[in-house]
């Protein structure tokens, strides 16, 4: 499906490809299932984190998920224990719990799988969080593209209530009481950024606040709140019931553990991947079907784009620490078009808050069609890498943060490619 497609509808044609997809691999249920390895959720036994954690006190529990070294899986790998420890001691009337379960990224779908297959796990996840640091109530903010998954979380935090996993008295324990709700988002990239993710649940338009305030010190309701990905919540399950030391045996020395990587573009095998932390772009290549790659995409498109001579470069945060999506563009893709792909989705995903985010990015993608039409000057091209930088400076949140990525590694990797077009002298 991906590889006969002309390059620039890549984030679009996951979503839009789905049921074709499904149809072609009945057995398969969802995209990428046929290649999911995802061995340790698989032998996770269902609940024995939360009895393991109900069995010692909430600080043992921060202090084995801090010992583990977990990292956040959304994308930036922030520590979960020192975010749980931080909300775990900030002072509030209440405090939540939120699954962020609004992925957006393009290229990323192991959220969706986990979801589907592992949700016993994300809200045991929850529930260690909520014991851990005091909470009382857990939301589940999930993507509106992700509503045919609602029935199913439903039935799963129904029977979990009935089997005294949520609720009252909680596995009998006195006085520890959670339960967790699902809020569907109304389709809005940007609203996987925590803050705006938590505007939204105020009830007000999705937009990124200043952080700090963190939202462990100050999140929902100016409460503290402790804002996880869905697969960390999944992962730290796991971690609770077989120890930090099982954990922080697989890995590398800053990312330990393992990690879902959602694959997807020019290979002969896309699908989501358990795989350890460290291995090479190289070996993933191999794994998925994607030799003689031209370029990949590391984490979505808010990542970097790498190209075939830096595949020797490994997948952990020593070097790229990435949110968990690869998008793996073969020879023929023409990068202009990935670029102008790129930018189309910003320019429509932006909140617009920000001028240089909002004017910017349609800026830089005004740039890109000048460049593919051949009217582009060289002047007018450096002024595109400078407005890249300023972009990335003076922009709030992670999207306008990361947006002109492509057009930097465009500049730096494919210069051949720009300078094949016609490019006008000095302006
Ligand atoms: P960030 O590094 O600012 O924060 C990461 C987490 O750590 C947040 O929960 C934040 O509250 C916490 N944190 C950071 N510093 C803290 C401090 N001093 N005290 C307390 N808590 C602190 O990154 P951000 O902007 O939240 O996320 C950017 C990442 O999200 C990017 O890596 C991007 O790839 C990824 N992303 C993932 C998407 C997806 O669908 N999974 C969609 C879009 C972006
Ligand atoms: Fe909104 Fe862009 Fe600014 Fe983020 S960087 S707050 S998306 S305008």
């Amino acid at each position: 499906v991906f590889s006969n497609l002309t390059p620039p509808r890549v984030h679009r044609v996951i979503e839009d490809c789905r049921q074709e997809f499904n149809a072609r691999r009945p057995t398969v249920g969802n995209v990428g299932e046929t290649y999911a390895n995802t061995l340790n959720y698989t032998n996770h036994e269902i609940n024995s984190g939360l009895q393991r954690a109900v069995s010692v006190s909430p600080s043992e529990v921060i202090a084995e998920l801090t010992v583990s070294g977990l990292r956040g899986r959304g994308g930036a790998g922030f520590p979960t224990g020192i975010k749980w420890n931080l909300a775990s001691k900030a002072k509030g009337d209440c405090k939540y719990i939120i699954c962020n379960a609004d992925e957006g990224e393009p290229g990323t779908f192991k959220d969706r799988i986990i979801l589907g297959k592992y949700a016993d796990m994300v809200f045991e996840g929850m529930t260690i969080a909520a014991y851990s640091i005091g909470a009382r109530e857990g939301v589940v903010y999930l993507r509106w593209e992700y509503t045919h998954l609602k029935p199913h979380l439903e039935a799963v935090l129904e029977a979990r209530r009935k089997s005294n996993l949520l609720g009252a008295d909680i596995l009998c324990q006195k006085g520890f009481c959670f339960d967790i709700r699902i809020h569907m988002g109304a389709g809005a990239y940007v609203c996987g950024e925590e803050t705006a993710l938590i505007e939204s649940l105020e009830g007000r338009r999705g937009e990124p606040r200043n952080r700090p305030p963190y939202p462990a010190e100050r999140g929902l309701h100016g409460q503290p709140t402790v804002v996880n990905n869905v697969e960390t919540l999944a992962t730290l399950s796991c971690i609770i019931s077989r120890g930090a030391k099982w954990f922080s045996s697989m890995g590398t020395e800053r990312s330990k553990g393992f990690k879902l990587f959602s694959v997807s573009g020019d290979c002969s095998r896309p699908g989501v991947y358990e795989l350890p932390w460290g291995i090479t772009v190289d070996q993933l290549l191999e794994t998925v079907g994607g030799q003689g790659a031209k370029a990949v995409q590391i984490g979505g498109y808010t990542g970097q784009l790498v190209p075939a001579r830096q595949f020797d470069r490994r997948l952990a945060y020593e070097d790229l620490g990435i949110g968990g999506s690869i998008i793996v563009y073969s020879a023929e893709r023409d990068m202009l078009e990935v670029a102008e792909n790129y930018l189309e989705f910003f320019v429509e995903e932006s909140c617009g808050q920000c001028t240089t985010c909002r004017v910017g990015n349609q800026k830089l993608l005004e740039g890109i069609r000048l460049l593919q039409q051949g009217k582009c000057s060289n002047r007018y091209l450096n002024d595109l890498i400078s407005l890249s930088e300023t972009v990335k400076l003076a922009s709030k949140c992670g999207l306008g943060q990361a947006s002109p990525n492509v057009v930097i590694a465009l500049n730096a990797h494919f210069k051949e490619e720009i300078m094949a077009r016609p490019i006008l002298g000095a302006a």
